[in-house]
């Protein structure tokens, strides 16, 4: 494979610091739905390079506290859009990776309210926003979020006698495969980026009983394909945002020695632009801040040198996720 031997690391930090800089050009404008994702993605993946101050913290804080709806209690994606769990988990993520959920001068007790009132009466799962959406992705971020707001008991409340992490998990269970995965709902197929949201939500809620580690271990090892790079789902390209949903998923599962590291990492430095910065979803694509997280992410997750440990659970650094005391079971290599 050709490319990159190494990681770029200097030209990835000019790479996020400069898509900070676009905001004249119409990508910019297009992108402002996904924009508080966005700097979750470049400050973790700074974080991870050990370059978290290539961003002015204090910035990154006021922008994140001015996409905060006072009434509603949520975040949107930018300063006056709706609120929504996916900006709401990425500005709490940002907030706690700079240690600054008090000092951002949001009411945490607002965000919970929020967050728990996403999930529809008598239900085991959470929607996106208040239209009702429902999908895996969105009970992770209400897990991940809750527990990082030192919130997670609200969820041992009893509703008609049954607690709301039970009905969770419940859910979970229902939305379970033959294949040991998850889809985004109930008899979806099994899809790694939904597997990764299970595991890890139920990771948090301490409940991976519910899972076959070996039968769902096999079924992610077997998304390696012959160039390294790992796939979403069976029959599909190689994407190296995979290497996060997968690995993960493994790490968690004490099983991520069931991929071949060597092939995998030397797939995702071959995705690197070499000229600009940035990692695309394979070789040769054009690079994006996303598709950059997930590759250093996976390299973390192996052993690549001098790079900060993430987290596979919360996808953040491990540094912050032990200061808040919330770690995980898993296995890095
Ligand atoms: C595939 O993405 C990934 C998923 C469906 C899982 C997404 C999970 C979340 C948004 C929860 C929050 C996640 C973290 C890490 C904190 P895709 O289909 O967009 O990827 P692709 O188009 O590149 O294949
Ligand atoms: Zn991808």
């Amino acid at each position: 494979m050709e490319g990159p031997a190494n990681l770029l690391r200097d030209k990835h930090v000019e790479y996020i610091v400069q898509l900070g800089k676009a905001d004249n050009t119409l990508g910019f404008h297009l992108t402002e739905h996904l924009r508080l994702n966005g700097i979750y993605w470049a400050v973790t993946c700074l974080a991870l390079l050990k370059r978290i101050d290539a961003l002015d913290r204090q910035q990154t804080i006021d922008y994140v506290y001015s996409c905060w709806d006072n009434k509603l209690g949520g975040f949107g994606s930018h300063p006056n859009h709706d609120s929504h769990m996916l900006s709401t988990l990425s500005a709490i993520q940002v907030l706690a990776i700079h240690d600054a959920i008090q000092e951002s001068g949001i009411d945490t007790d607002k965000v919970i309210n929020y967050i728990l009132s996403l999930r529809p009466k008598n239900e085991g799962f959470f929607t996106g926003d208040e239209w009702g959406e429902s999908d895996t992705r969105f009970t992770y971020c209400a897990v991940s979020a809750l527990s990082l707001l030192g919130a997670l008991h609200k969820l041992d409340e009893k509703e008609n006698g049954v607690a709301i992490k039970d009905r969770i998990v419940d859910w979970f269970k229902q939305c379970m495969n033959f294949d040991g995965g998850f889809g985004n709902n109930i008899s979806a197929e099994t899809h790694s980026g939904q597997v990764f949201t299970a595991v890890a939500a139920l990771a948090i809620l301490d409940r991976l009983d519910i899972i076959d580690r070996d039968n769902l271990s096999w079924w992610l090892s077997e998304r390696q394909v012959e160039s390294g790079g790992l796939n979403g789902r069976p029959q599909k390209l190689e994407d190296v945002c995979y290497s996060w949903w997968v690995l993960s998923g493994l790490s968690i599962l004490h099983r991520l020695h069931w991929i071949n590291k060597e092939k995998l990492m030397s797939f995702i430095l071959s995705s690197q632009d070499p000229d600009n910065g940035g990692i695309a979803d394979r070789p040769g694509d054009v690079a994006d801040v996303y598709h950059t997280l997930f590759g250093v992410a996976g390299l973390s997750m192996m052993g690549y040198p001098d790079l900060e440990q993430v987290d596979p659970v919360y996808c953040m650094p491990v540094k912050t996720i032990e200061r808040m005391h919330l770690t995980k079971s898993y296995t890095l290599l």
